[in-house]
């Protein structure tokens, strides 16, 4: 179901050339069965792709309410264009993890005492190259991507990038010249930590 609204959002959305290549090399990948994370959020199968949408209204309401602050407007209406750049940063800002992870089998005492086996994702990434820029590197192999539109979805996990925690700059200054980054960057924290918080932990 969570595909399937994928795919809706994705075609409705996206169309510029090359949109068409890529949501099938998108099928030939794991991207639909993928968890969105090893053990923390969404940590089963489809929950990439349930994250990517959550990020994707996330993002939308976001730019809405930053445009409508700018403007001192109530009622915006977004282009087109506008409409594509959104979805292509939600919807694909973690494409990186398609063909990231493989489930091993483990074992451990259940409630009865007993050993049993359960399944459990590990990283096992065929394309060592990074989170954000590993999107960027392949969307660009198949789109044309608006430097923004690049600049948010190599930026969005904000301060908690490596490339921060190494020491580099480049994050903050990407924010104040690509308010994009910003809003994508707040997305993805509220996707993760607002619409997908464990409720029965
Ligand atoms: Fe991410
Ligand atoms: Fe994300």
């Amino acid at each position: 179901m969570m595909k399937e609204k994928f795919l809706e959002i994705y075609r409705e959305n996206i169309t510029r050339p090359g949109s068409e290549e890529f949501l099938k090399w998108l099928e030939s990948t794991d991207f639909f069965e993928a968890p969105a994370s090893t053990r923390f959020h969404l940590s089963r199968p489809g929950g990439l792709v349930e994250h990517s949408i959550h990020v994707y209204y996330r993002l939308r309401d976001q730019y809405v309410l930053n445009r409508q602050d700018k403007e001192a407007d109530a009622f915006i209406e977004l282009s087109e264009k506008e409409e594509e750049t959104i979805a292509i940063c939600g919807l694909l800002h973690d494409i990186c993890k398609a063909d990231f992870y493989s489930v091993e089998m483990r074992n451990r005492k259940n409630e009865q005492g007993k050993w049993e086996q359960y399944p459990f994702y590990v990283v096992n990434d065929q394309l060592p190259y990074g989170h954000g820029e590993k999107s960027v590197y392949i969307i660009s192999s198949f789109m044309k991507l608006a430097r923004e539109e690049a600049m948010a979805i190599r930026w969005h996990m904000g301060f908690s990038d490596t490339e921060f925690k190494g020491g580099g700059f480049s994050v903050g200054n990407a924010f104040e010249k690509f308010p994009l980054a910003v809003l994508t960057h707040i997305a993805d924290l509220q996707a993760t930590y607002l619409d997908e918080a464990e409720s029965d932990g």
